[in-house]
């Protein structure tokens, strides 16, 4: 394939930056007073309006030729295929079937997927509802009051965040507890508060073998072991959920309390799999079947709407605008919704690594930037912290605001005064203010012509920052599938302009690796491997710490 930099479609859109880099949003809504409805579409429960960005249709239309001469269309095909395109780990990458339906074959070399994603479906649902109503018990005979979900990355930030944001939806008999960090005070402190006779433990890992996962499990079991005195009870208190049967058993989990994924369904891409359990438990299988549902409709609008309205090509294609032609390093996601608390940290892991790569699918390096430093926090209270920068910083940062439409309490005034605040802000942003609009405004408040030619420089707003707004109908199974797929269709369009694969991670290996060797050299309490000087100091602090 033709290095990004070089094709023609890529030197035109640098091109046409330099001639409108400096376009004002304004002026665009001025030119054309459609803009907000040809600029904004409604899918599913998903109302997205992408007209606050600093591009017309012509940069858009250049963004598309952009697309088709990646022959996005053909690569797009490739994925819901199941063709290996997770190429450097000889997989497909088909968490789209895990949401498809049953009504079609899905082969991966050669083997349909569906009745396998069928059967552990199955599966899942006789659990949950043995769970949720009580029929599942512990080993002294009491039904399951705690779950607790043990795994990592994509084993715990897809579950943590949609039990958490489906909170309205969740069975109210049932605590959830999530451990991730092999930091001991995170275990321990769930440990804490959980009943050794009513707790359910979830160990997801898709390779059973990740030392914080492990670790976390291990101390689990020891405790109820130590509890229950019975290694009988493992099997009533323990569940896995795992591509690795072999270590399943070895880890002394039954593997009929393992539910199965497969190595084509990425960790990061895994909610939609059984890794999702925590959220069937939490809002049942009806509620799960929801977000797949949602998911499976933007599936189908990613594969069959037109370019110029497809909503995961266009975000994909303005963050490119933002990213490679503007410079922009950062992309802020901002959810008006306390529940969503945790999705700019879940679309953290899916959008930096599948796309923090530095290398083309052929290995070249790339001489383009490629995913930006993704982050975020919720609205209102960022508005209060580091909105600051967002306003009057020295850097554009790209952001994408999401509030839901209705709410399931009945405190209206709090609402009112939400949404306010998430459209004002993109207004803000867009708008500015001069300083000739912040002098009138202070010479009507009676302030004198010294003050006001000290304070006004401080007190105006550049403007001209783009937004993205997301309204959904309102936080359920469905909204919430559709947007996770929104995000994961725009991260893949993303990687196809930039010829990456985005669906390995190889970048997380180093750091792995070097933290066994250094392991056991703490262990031992002796220093055998090659370190640079201040790795070697840091080791020996600790071990002089320990023994002093
Ligand atoms: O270290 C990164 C990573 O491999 C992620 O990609 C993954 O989601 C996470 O660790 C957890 O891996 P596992 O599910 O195999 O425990």
């Amino acid at each position: 394939m033709s290095r990004l930099s070089e094709l023609p479609q890529w030197h035109k859109l640098q091109q046409y930056f330099h001639s409108v880099s400096e376009v004002s949003i304004r002026s665009l809504f001025s030119a054309d007073s459609e803009r907000f409805g040809n600029w904004s579409q409604k899918v599913g429960m998903l109302f997205v309006d992408y007209s606050k960005h600093r591009l017309d249709e012509t940069g858009l239309g250049l963004l598309i030729d952009l697309a088709r001469a990646r022959q996005l269309e053909l690569r797009r095909e490739q994925m819901f295929r199941g063709e290996l395109i997770n190429f450097t780990e000889k997989r497909a990458a088909l968490h789209t079937a895990l949401r498809s339906g049953t009504d079609r074959q899905i082969k991966v070399n050669g083997t349909d997927v569906i009745p396998q994603i069928s059967a552990v479906m199955q599966r899942m649902s006789a659990f949950v509802q043995q769970v949720r109503s009580g029929e599942w018990i512990g080993y002294s005979g009491k039904p399951i009051t705690d779950v607790v979900n043990i795994g990592i990355g994509g084993s715990d930030l897809g579950p943590r965040m949609l039990v958490r944001a489906l909170d309205a939806y969740t069975e109210p008999r049932l605590n959830f507890h999530f451990v991730a960090n092999v930091d001991g005070a995170e275990i321990s402190t769930v440990l804490e508060r959980v009943d050794p006779e009513r707790v359910l433990f979830i160990v997801e890992s898709k390779t059973f073998s990740t030392i914080e996962t492990m670790t976390n499990a291990a101390t689990a079991r020891q405790w109820l072991l130590s509890h229950a005195g019975d290694p009988q009870a493992v099997s009533r208190h323990f569940v896995a959920v795992s591509t690795n049967t072999a270590a399943v058993s070895e880890f002394g989990i039954d593997p009929a309390n393992m539910f199965e994924f497969w190595d084509w369904v990425g960790g990061r891409y895994s909610v939609w799999s059984a890794i999702g359990l925590p959220v069937a438990l939490a809002i049942g299988m009806q509620g799960f079947t929801e977000l797949l549902e949602g998911a499976r409709l933007m599936d189908a609008h990613f594969q069959t709407a037109p370019l110029r309205r497809n909503l995961p090509v266009l975000l994909g294609l303005i963050g490119i605008w933002y990213c490679n032609f503007h410079g922009c390093r950062t992309h802020a996601i901002l959810p008006y919704a306390q529940p969503l608390a945790l999705l700019p940290d879940y679309l953290q892991q899916a959008e930096m690594e599948s796309n923090g790569k530095c290398v083309t699918r052929e290995g070249e390096t790339v001489d383009y930037a490629t995913a930006p430093v993704l982050w975020g926090g919720t609205g209102v209270n960022g508005q209060h912290a580091f909105f600051q920068l967002l306003h009057q910083g020295t850097q554009m940062v790209p952001a994408d605001f999401i509030i839901p439409k209705h709410v399931p309490h009945t405190l209206t005034h709090h609402q009112q005064i939400l949404y306010a605040n998430f459209v004002a802000q993109t207004e803000a942003l867009l708008h500015g203010r001069t300083s000739q609009q912040v002098a009138d405004e202070m010479r009507s408040q009676g302030y004198a012509d010294e003050e006001i030619a000290a304070l006004a420089p401080h007190r105006s707003f550049p403007g001209n920052r783009p937004s993205t707004s997301i309204v959904l109908d309102r936080l359920c199974p469905q909204s919430l599938g559709s947007l996770l797929a929104l995000y994961e269709h725009k991260i893949f369009v993303q990687g196809v302009i930039w010829d990456i694969n985005s669906f390995d991670q190889w970048g997380v290996e180093l750091g792995k690796q070097l933290a066994g060797t250094v392991l056991q050299e703490i262990q031992s309490a002796r220093q055998t491997g090659t370190h640079d000087p201040s790795t070697a100091g840091l080791i020996r602090y600790y071990l002089q710490q320990v023994d002093s």
